[in-house]
């Protein structure tokens, strides 16, 4: 019933590079689908682009003391030549700044505007009277109020990870100036998604149960707590300014404009490009990551009900979230594999890259990539299984006929059965492809390269060359065929591996429906030489990698640091209150029942006294005993797990969270006051 597709990959934020979560969440399952529609033959767009507006951006800009244009241009750059490399075949990869997305934008607003469709409102937003500007949530910073750490940001605390608005700030600052934002009076037009609710309800309750449950539950409950109306202006200077008359300093917020951005692009990529947006015969996929699905399911689409013309997606596979090493991937703690980094730090291997991420696939839940079990499954299946089969079949092929493709004679039972396999494999392979299950197909693929490991062992053409020639043209005839099967059902996955593969055998063209057949190849077809598709990985490759990460994490650690802001000032005579002294750790020993406590017996130069500290986990007891340390001698004594402490032992927490005693660098005799 559709005659074409029109696939969207999420436009990444231009304001730093790819890595690997976002490749296996969305290009690389995006790339597959795109490909296997073209080797199908059919009418396919695949559209992606770098969405270039977003505060962020800005920030980084402000803190790198360059414009906002120069940060898109670098990163923008960046992410669309790895994305050539890795081989995301993108039909057209645009941007936001683009003058075509700047009209098409403005004219969508302008079309929503004037039918009105937005409500004006106003409301109190934080505005930095100093910089004479309003503050997105972002740009204002202050002390989160669950976790206590300076610097939580108005949207976000990064150290616990609490959502925050800029009014829970302690103490709240503009990033601009510094100075303490005031509430002032703004006006925004909103996009009324509750209008739209029973149209989303039965658009996607109704006659989209078969969407991924992931993208289907996050949709119900979205729908179920009821839609509000949703900003869809700012007040900012970099973006795309609102189209209206006294609307100066305001932009379409980055949320709205973005999404636009598949219309734009394909606008850039073709005159014809309304068959793809209006003609109902056209099938639109999103392909996006989890904390995406609002604004793609329901956003989006309102906008779209709301303008008129446009078709709604049919579907939008929308993956979890990879981890890496078994660890959330941060880009504020450098914990990623950057995709420019692979390619260069791993030159030829984008096609492990690509087996490995959909091998991992986030479908159905979130995944996990490490460099270990990178390195066995392009060991031990991507050369093992896969280049080892093809190495065979065509080192025999030369080595028995001279690489050219003997006539096969009558079919065994064992042949029937290999070729029925490899038929019933293919097709749980194009279902899967269908179904939008890569990871599940990716395995049948490298199933077909199973049964030809097995045709060939169970069958020793070397052991019948001799003896019954014939039989062994009919082996390798049908091992070169299941060879050829390889290229096509792999190109979608490895396309580099398929192109070579096509090349050696040459087929001049891959196509889906080769996929099961036998008789690709032409007898008589002379093949080229034999070359390795894979190579095996060294530890070596894998451990620099996990050292890479583990040193960026750590220099992260000590860059971030900052030592905590000083208290309110106090008089001298707050301080000589304190009784602070030199002690020598006499004795010390767990307390029972106490993971954190130790008990120490000081020599305070006064007979002795008894100090509980919460420090075990961070001492063996028999190496304090000695030390000198510092203590408040004059806290009321008070009892920890039926011990009495008579002090405080002073200590600082080291750069790897520990804590440290702190004592007197020289010979200080106990009992000494510290003034
Ligand atoms: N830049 C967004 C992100 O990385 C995705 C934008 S998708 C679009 O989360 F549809 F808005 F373009
Ligand atoms: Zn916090």
């Amino acid at each position: 019933m559709f005659k074409r597709t029109l696939i969207t990959s999420a436009l990444p934020y231009a304001n730093g590079p790819v890595h690997i979560g976002h490749l296996a969440g969305v290009y690389v399952p995006a790339d597959i689908y795109a490909r296997y529609l073209r080797l199908k033959g059919e009418e396919v767009m695949f559209v992606g682009g770098s969405d270039e507006h977003g505060v962020p951006i800005t920030i980084k800009a402000k803190k790198e003391g360059v414009t906002p244009q120069d940060i898109v241009d670098r990163y923008h750059k960046m992410i669309k030549d790895s994305f050539e490399e890795l081989g995301i075949s993108f039909d057209v990869y645009g941007r936001t700044t683009s003058k075509t997305h700047h009209k098409t934008a403005s004219d969508f607003f302008r079309k929503l505007y004037d039918k009105g469709e937005f409500i004006e409102k106003t409301s109190m937003q934080l505005y930095d009277e100093e910089a004479g500007e309003f503050l997105a949530d972002r740009y204002v910073t202050g002390t989160c109020p669950h976790c206590g750490k300076e610097g939580a940001y108005g949207d976000q605390c990064e150290a616990c990870g609490t959502s925050l608005s800029p009014s829970e700030l302690i103490d709240p600052k503009s990033a601009l100036s510094g100075s303490t934002p005031v509430l002032k009076e703004t006006s925004h037009w909103y996009l009324p998604l509750d209008k739209w609710e029973p149209k989303l309800r039965e658009w996607i309750l109704e006659n989209h149960k078969e969407w991924r449950p992931n993208v289907y539950g996050q949709c119900k409950s979205w729908l179920d707590m009821g839609l509000q109306p949703r900003a869809v202006s700012r007040d900012l200077k970099w973006g795309i300014p609102v189209p209206v008359d006294g609307a100066e300093g305001k932009v379409l917020y980055v949320w709205f404009d973005a999404p636009i951005g598949y219309i734009s692009n394909t606008i850039d990529a073709t005159p014809d490009w309304e068959k793809w947006w209006k003609d109902p015969e056209t099938r639109m996929l999103h392909f996006i990551g989890k904390d995406n699905i609002v604004f793609h399911c329901i956003v989006f689409p309102s906008m779209l009900m709301a303008h008129g013309d446009y078709n709604l997606p049919e579907n939008v596979p929308a993956n979890e979230f990879l981890n890496l090493e078994d660890d959330k991937i941060s880009t504020s703690r450098n914990w990623a594999v950057w995709l420019h980094e692979y390619l260069r730090e791993l030159p030829g291997k984008q096609d492990v890259l690509r087996y490995v991420l959909t091998a991992n696939a986030p479908e159905t839940k979130d995944n996990n990539f490490t460099w270990k079990d990178f390195q066995a499954r392009n060991n031990n299946e991507l050369v093992a299984i896969l280049g080892n089969f093809v190495n065979r079949a065509t080192v025999l092929l030369h080595k028995y006929y001279g690489g050219m493709i003997p006539a096969a004679g009558d079919f065994t039972g064992s042949d029937h059965e290999m070729i029925n396999e490899v038929k019933e494999t293919v097709a749980t392979l194009t279902a899967d492809l269908d179904n939008f299950k890569f990871r599940e197909a990716l395995k049948e693929a490298m199933n077909i390269a199973r049964i030809g490991n097995k045709y060939l062992a169970d069958n020793e053409p070397w052991k019948l060359i001799k003896s019954d020639p014939a039989r062994t043209a009919t082996i390798l005839h049908l091992a070169i065929q299941l060879c050829a099967n390889l290229a096509v059902v792999f190109e979608p996955f490895t396309p580099f591996m398929a192109a070579k593969l096509a090349e050696q055998l040459k087929i001049k063209e891959l196509k889906w429906n080769l996929a099961g057949r036998f008789d690709i190849l032409p007898d008589g077809e002379e093949i080229g030489k034999p070359e390795l598709l894979f190579e095996k990985i060294e530890d070596e490759t894998v451990e620099f990698q996990i050292n890479k990460l583990k040193e960026a994490a750590a220099r992260n650690q000590v860059e971030a640091w900052k030592p905590a802001p000083v208290k309110a000032t106090v008089e001298y005579g707050d301080f000589e209150k304190l009784d602070i002294r030199v002690g020598k750790v006499l004795e010390c020993e767990k307390v029972p029942k106490a993971d954190k406590l130790l008990k120490f017996k000081i020599d305070d130069g006064m007979g002795g006294r008894t100090i509980v500290s919460g420090i075990a986990k961070f001492y063996k007891p028999e190496d304090l005993v000695g030390k000198e340390v510092c203590f408040i001698a004059n806290f009321a004594s008070r009892k920890l797990k039926g011990v009495e402490s008579q002090g405080m032992i002073l200590s600082a927490e080291d750069a790897d969270g520990r804590l440290v005693v702190i004592g007197p660098t020289g010979e200080v005799r106990p009992g000494s006051s510290v003034s």
